[in-house]
């Protein structure tokens, strides 16, 4: 058989990224070769996402590079994989005439079956149809082999009102414990030392079958011997006090918690459909903060839902200053097809939304800094990832609070080892230091 390469870019998430890996997987296994240069690929993938508006044009960007690329090479596949798969199926086939194949990663089983019919007999499809798959059989090609994803459920049953993930992904399925333990722990035996386990709500885990997140922790901890673990997305309604308490015993836990917000008023959080409200949100942080203290905490918050007063979102910037969150994802809002919230006709004019979150973004970028800043003098503990070549050789990891830590210096650091660091000074995203200390 003669060499066939393919090249893949990916959008989104975690998951997303993720899922990547396991499409390549089912292509290697199919005998395909990976391949960095896009122009040389006899298969070009691009794993989409749709989240807002404006991931969906950058990927039609994208395309209209892909297109060149199959100008100087016609024999090649233009496959488009993931949320947006999801969310357009065929029409993508008919919009753009030089795609060949559009998959949605629910089939990601079909895809070498399916990228082989393209090739040979030229024949233009969509394979969107299909549910989420607890259980994968496909072999992932991992992109680390220091750190890993583990998905530990895959779709949403949540219909936040403004989110398209539920209607592309579909509904929520969660693995077993045990299925889970033996992937982790065959990770933990080929050298990974971080295993992140991923779901759009990973605290809902378990409910479709009698199975819950906190036990999942526990029989991670007491069956692997993995050194530190971390799970996104929680979600405040499903964060209960026992997961906490099981962090406070956990001696892998990475001390960092990921729990968007959205909003900081009770009557857009209503209307996002998110079921809590900002005091449970509150006690949630504060119960994080009395029982793992030192633990960084993150959010994701949308400016400009529909109807949003100004008053609304003085609520938010308020919440902000009140919790200090180490670090929050902050976005415009997206009106997307489907979704309750996008037929709303109180939408925020884009300047307003802009301006918004501009002044959100400045106070945010300051508690961060200053967050960072206190920092300095102390040390923490760093997973090294890899070598970065800037002027001098630089190391990268991330602390256990989840922070990117850089340094320098001429002693060589084996990817996989963790370091002590003392923080030398602080960025907004990032701490750099000198290495103290290892093991
Ligand atoms: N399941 C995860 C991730 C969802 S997507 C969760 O619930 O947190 C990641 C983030 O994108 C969300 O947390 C939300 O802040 C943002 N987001 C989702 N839909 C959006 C939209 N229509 N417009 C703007 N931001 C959106
Ligand atoms: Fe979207 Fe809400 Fe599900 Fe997250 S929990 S994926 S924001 S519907
Ligand atoms: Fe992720 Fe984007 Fe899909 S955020 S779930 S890749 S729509």
């Amino acid at each position: 058989m003669a060499e066939k390469y393919f090249f893949i870019e990916t959008f989104g998430c975690q998951m997303n990224e993720h899922d990547s890996e396991m499409l390549a997987g089912a292509l290697t296994a199919a005998g395909w070769d990976e391949t960095s240069c896009p122009e040389q690929a006899d298969l070009l993938l691009v794993n989409t996402c749709c989240v807002r508006d404006s991931a969906e044009k950058k990927i039609y960007g994208k395309l209209g590079e892909y297109k060149r690329y199959k100008r100087c090479r016609p024999g090649m596949v233009i496959a488009v994989a993931g949320c947006l798969a999801g969310k357009e199926g065929d029409r993508l086939l008919a919009r753009f005439d030089f795609v060949d194949l559009v998959i949605t990663n629910e089939n990601a089983e079909k895809l070498p079956a399916l990228a082989e019919e393209a090739a040979v007999r030229r024949r233009r499809r969509a394979e969107v149809a299909g549910r989420p798959f607890a259980e994968s059989p496909l072999a992932r090609r991992r992109r680390s082999n220091v750190t890993a994803w583990v998905a530990i459920s895959r779709g949403c049953d949540n219909f936040c009102s403004y989110c398209i993930v539920p209607y592309v992904r579909g509904r929520e399925v969660s693995r077993r414990i045990d299925s889970v333990v033996s992937e982790i722990a065959s990770l933990v035996a080929g050298g990974i030392r971080e295993v992140t386990l991923l779901g759009q709500n990973v605290n809902s885990f378990g409910r479709d079958n009698g199975e819950t997140f906190g036990q999942l922790l526990t029989a991670i901890e007491e069956r692997t011997s993995l050194q530190r673990l971390r799970f996104m997305t929680s979600h405040p309604r499903d964060f209960s006090p026992d997961i906490i308490d099981r962090l406070a015993a956990s001696s892998i836990a990475g001390r960092h918690i990921h729990l968007p917000v959205q909003a900081g008023s009770d009557r857009i959080l209503a209307a996002m459909n998110r079921g809590y409200t900002v005091a449970h949100y509150e006690a949630i942080i504060g119960r994080i903060r009395e029982k793992l203290p030192g633990f960084a905490v993150t959010t994701d918050i949308i400016v400009g839902f529909p109807g949003e007063s100004e008053e609304d979102f003085a609520a938010t910037l308020a919440l902000v200053e009140r919790l200090r969150f180490d670090a929050a994802f902050t976005f415009l809002y997206s009106p997307r097809s489907r979704t309750p919230a996008a037929s709303r006709p109180d939408q925020i004019d884009p300047a307003t939304r802009k301006e918004r979150l501009n002044r959100l973004m400045a106070i945010q970028n300051r508690i961060a800094d200053e967050i960072n800043r206190t920092y300095v003098g102390k040390t923490v503990e760093v997973l090294v990832e890899k070598t970065v070549k800037k002027n001098r050789l630089t190391w990268q990891g991330r602390c256990s609070e989840n922070k990117l830590v850089f340094w320098d210096g001429c002693h060589f650091w084996p990817d996989g080892e963790f370091v002590t660091v003392r923080v030398t000074s602080a960025k907004t995203w990032q701490l750099s230091g000198v290495v103290i200390g290892n093991g």
